[in-house]
């Protein structure tokens, strides 16, 4: 499929998803951080149209006013919440007005395929971004969708792997495939020789962590982390919910005995505590590579499989599912070194914080995609959710977040040295 056409279908699916959204529930603020669900509406055309209109000869800007009103969405990293009220917002109808002459506009003229890549998966981004905020929606603020039933396996035991001292490649070098800014350069990082989880870290594990007292115990957790927890009251991950005695996991659209082999969904903080709890650390961003893609010969792979492109005995993704699988479901998707699901089924966060690599300069028609991250709040994930789409799950791709945001669908792995 061309760039057009995944744009075409990328549209689809976010039209899809603003759909499942009851009317009034699109002035709802699913996540305290983030913007309500109306500007995400008006923000993936105004990101279009901000990013292509000034390639475009003789094209004029429409509505100023949107341009900008709609240009940016990021969380506040010094734990200030937005005040802004639903009326401060125009109406669905205006909004998607609006999106309907940006597209006809934007759909009439050729554009440089780079920037037209940038505007397919940054909107893939937000569909990946948005579910996680729809998840967070009340079940009646939402039109519940059908689901295939889970596969059930054989329960995940959990194991360690040992990877031998090697070389790791990151990034991607320049002038070859499409990549973010924060991608580039190519480079080889050598890695000592470590142990790593074969599986994510189950609800299951989690749960011993929890019924250890490890939320309670501010040993485990560094002194940000505490004071996040403790401020905020957590307790258990923001997925799980106590009913009647029982713990539950909230799906996208239902309450479910909590799924011992499904992936745990946490922030890094937790994610950190847990590691300590269990003598371990989070891998380096270089030691996930490693374990992904290395390989005795030191050939390294495409894939943590092969060179194969992904399909769906390697895991849940490109939005095939709401909901992850056990973290043992997909033995074809096992790297050479032995370890499995290292790709889609949810992120794994790494103890590395986002740094540009050397070399790294800015696009310049998007100057801030990274480079208003790189402040030492942010740490990289990899790997990819049951939601991201499959050009995202390519090995130089890089995601972020704040260690203390729970909403995402990530989860991680432990390793320790040898
Ligand atoms: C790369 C997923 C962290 O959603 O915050 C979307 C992607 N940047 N619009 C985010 C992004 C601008 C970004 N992440
Ligand atoms: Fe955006």
């Amino acid at each position: 499929m061309n760039t057009h056409s995944m744009l075409a279908e990328a549209r689809k699916q976010t039209d899809r998803l603003f759909d499942l959204v009851i009317p009034d529930a699109l002035y709802d603020r699913p996540i305290p951080e983030r913007h309500r669900v109306i500007f995400y509406l008006g923000h993936l055309e105004a990101f279009d149209w901000n990013l292509l209109r000034p390639h475009m000869p003789n094209v004029e800007a429409f509505h100023p006013g949107y341009d900008r009103l709609f240009a940016f969405g990021i969380d506040p990293v010094d734990g200030g919440l937005p005040a802004d009220v639903p009326s401060d917002w125009p109406s669905a109808d205006e909004i998607r007005a609006y999106n309907r002459r940006v597209r006809e506009t934007l759909d009439d003229a050729e554009h440089d395929s780079r920037l037209l890549h940038m505007a397919l998966e940054h909107r893939l981004m937000h569909a990946e971004t948005l579910a996680y905020m729809l998840h967070q929606l009340p079940f009646d603020r939402k039109h519940a969708e059908a689901q295939a039933a889970v596969p059930g396996v054989h329960a995940a035991k959990a194991e360690t792997i040992e990877v031998p001292p090697g070389c790791a490649t990151l990034g991607l070098p320049r002038n070859g495939d499409f990549g973010w800014d924060n991608e580039f350069e190519a480079h080889q990082v050598e890695v000592a020789g470590f142990a790593i989880d074969r599986y994510k870290v189950t609800n299951g594990d989690y749960l011993r962590f929890v019924e250890a007292g490890g939320y309670l115990n501010q040993g485990f957790w560094s002194g940000a982390a505490w004071q996040w927890k403790t401020e905020h009251n957590i307790g258990h991950p923001v997925f799980w919910q106590r009913a009647g005695g029982e713990w539950r996991w909230r799906t996208m659209f239902d309450r479910i005995p909590l799924p011992p082999d499904w992936p745990v969904y946490v922030s890094h903080a937790e994610a950190s505590a847990y590691a300590r709890w269990a003598g371990g650390r989070l891998p380096t961003e270089a030691e996930w590579h490693r374990a992904a893609y290395g390989n005795p010969e030191d050939r390294e792979l495409q894939f943590p499989w092969g060179d194969e492109a992904p399909g769906p005995q390697h895991g849940y993704f490109d939005s095939s599912r709401w909901d992850p699988a056990p973290v043992n479901a997909f033995p074809a998707g096992r790297s050479a070194f032995g370890a499995d699901g290292l790709l889609a089924n949810g992120w794994e966060w790494t103890a590395s914080p986002f740094t540009p690599f050397h070399g790294f300069h800015p696009h310049p028609s998007y100057r801030g995609y990274s480079a208003g991250f790189f402040d030492g709040q942010h740490y990289v994930l990899k790997g990819g959710s049951t939601r991201t789409a499959a050009c995202m799950l390519r090995r130089s791709f890089r995601n972020w977040f704040q260690p203390h945001y729970q909403y995402v669908y990530a989860g991680f792995r432990c390793a320790r040295g040898v």
